[in-house]
């Protein structure tokens, strides 16, 4: 079983309070949003290993740490995964960006690939998959699937709010994938949508409607 974790870091919560608020207008709103992939970057890169190096610094030779193993993967899930990108490439800048596209189906309601593009290591990286909204989970599991099966094996799936519908399905399809969240809401409504969530991750980014 895959774990979640909740990242409740005063200035996270801060943020997304502003996020959900529906009178923030677009350019706020992706400025925030920027913001909180920034600082749940910092929580989702706790974990990653370090190694000694020696150096000089002008004063003496020293023993120092620096970020060992695995090379990092983005991969934001089309369109709303875009608005936390460059959130995180400000803190892991040599990260490669592939990108996974799917719609759904309107006959059977599953999700199908129209696009995936991805960093030619995938098998080496470490990939954390991005999607604000983790709403019936279909979309995530379906753009694990679409990565695993081009070999990658290390995955995270990052998101601003997930229902608790969505997290179920993704630990009984990808119980090896842990699950990174800034709030846990309560469930969705007959339309899909998170609530009280923030309203269409999408819209709000790009200022469609
Ligand atoms: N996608 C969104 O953008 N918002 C939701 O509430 C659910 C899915």
């Amino acid at each position: 079983m895959s774990r979640v974790y909740v990242f409740d870091h005063p200035l996270i919560q801060h943020k997304l309070t502003f996020i959900r608020d529906k009178n923030t207008g677009t350019k706020e709103f992706r400025e925030l949003v920027d913001e909180v992939a920034t600082l749940m970057g910092y929580e989702i890169t706790r974990d990653m290993p370090l190694e000694e190096t020696t150096i000089e610094t002008p004063v003496a030779t020293c023993k120092s740490n620096v970020i060992a193993g695995k090379k990092v993967g983005l991969v934001p899930i089309l369109r709303a995964g875009l608005g936390m990108v460059d959130g995180l490439l400000k803190l892991i800048p040599a990260a490669k960006v592939g990108h996974v596209g799917l719609y759904r189906d309107p006959e059977t309601l599953q999700p199908v690939e129209y696009y995936v593009k991805l960093p030619s290591d995938v098998a080496e990286r470490e990939l954390i998959v991005i999607d604000p909204m983790l709403a019936t989970g279909g979309s995530a599991v379906a753009a694990i699937a679409a990565l695993k099966k081009r070999g990658a094996r290390n995955l995270k799936l990052m998101c601003l709010i997930a229902a608790p519908e969505g997290i179920k399905m993704v630990q009984d399809e990808h119980p090896d994938v842990d699950i990174y969240v800034a709030a846990i809401d309560e469930y969705l409504n007959d339309h899909g949508y998170i609530v009280p969530g923030l309203g269409d991750a999408g819209d709000r980014l790009y200022g469609t409607k």
